[in-house]
């Protein structure tokens, strides 16, 4: 898809279901919407890597719905991997990178699509195709639920994009703070978002 045909969110006034509404303001990617286009980011895909067999390596934590979902929207014989990501800062500053976790399979000369939830700053997805890269795949793209522009520190895009979001903290999905809201239907915006640093 090109990029000016990615959705493109703003930030509006549906508010969340009352239980969750002293912590997240609004409401910015509803279920329905959000099922609609992972299957279409699956069919996507599927039309790309038809007759190709495919290793999606997905970053943890934050990816876990979307890949469950989006990978039942995938009819290709694919493989499964993980990489953990942590920073060595706080949770509010980006600090250093580091792999936590190895790859348990072997991606040299395989189809790898590195499936993230968030782009953001750049630098996990610059840090994680860099190592992957030297691994000699077939082929590397990537794919995002979410791309947040405005704050990109790398010059790096996404090959596949769900949707195009303003510069908010965002939870649900399978996204969090602090290790809370993973679990909520839709994507919202945070009451009270971390002060981020970057460097
Ligand atoms: P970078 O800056 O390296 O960030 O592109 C990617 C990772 O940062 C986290 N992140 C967020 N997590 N709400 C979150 O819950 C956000 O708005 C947000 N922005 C960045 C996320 O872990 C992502 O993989």
């Amino acid at each position: 898809m090109p990029p000016s045909a990615i959705p493109r969110v703003r930030v509006g006034r549906i508010l969340p279901p009352a239980a969750v509404r002293a912590e997240v303001e609004s409401v910015l990617i509803g279920p329905d919407r959000l099922r609609r286009r992972v299957a279409q980011l699956g069919a996507e895909l599927t039309s790309e890597y038809s007759g190709r067999e495919l290793v999606v390596v997905a970053l943890l934590n934050g990816t876990v719905v979307f890949l469950a979902d989006l990978i039942r929207c995938l009819p290709l014989p694919l493989r499964l991997d993980f990489l953990n990501v942590a920073s060595y800062g706080s949770s509010t500053h980006s600090g250093t990178l580091r792999m936590d976790r190895e790859l348990r399979l072997d991606v040299h000369g395989r189809h790898v699509l590195v499936v993230d939830d968030i782009l953001d700053t750049g630098r996990t997805l610059r840090a994680v195709t860099t190592r992957l890269q030297q691994l000699n795949p077939a082929s590397l793209k990537t794919c995002v639920l979410l791309d947040k522009p405005e704050r990109r520190m790398e010059s790096i895009q996404a090959d596949h994009v769900g949707f195009v979001i303003p510069d908010a903290f965002v939870v649900g999905y399978g996204l969090d703070f602090d290790e809370r809201h993973r679990n909520l239907p839709f994507v919202g915006v945070l009451k009270n978002p971390p002060i981020r640093t970057e460097g």
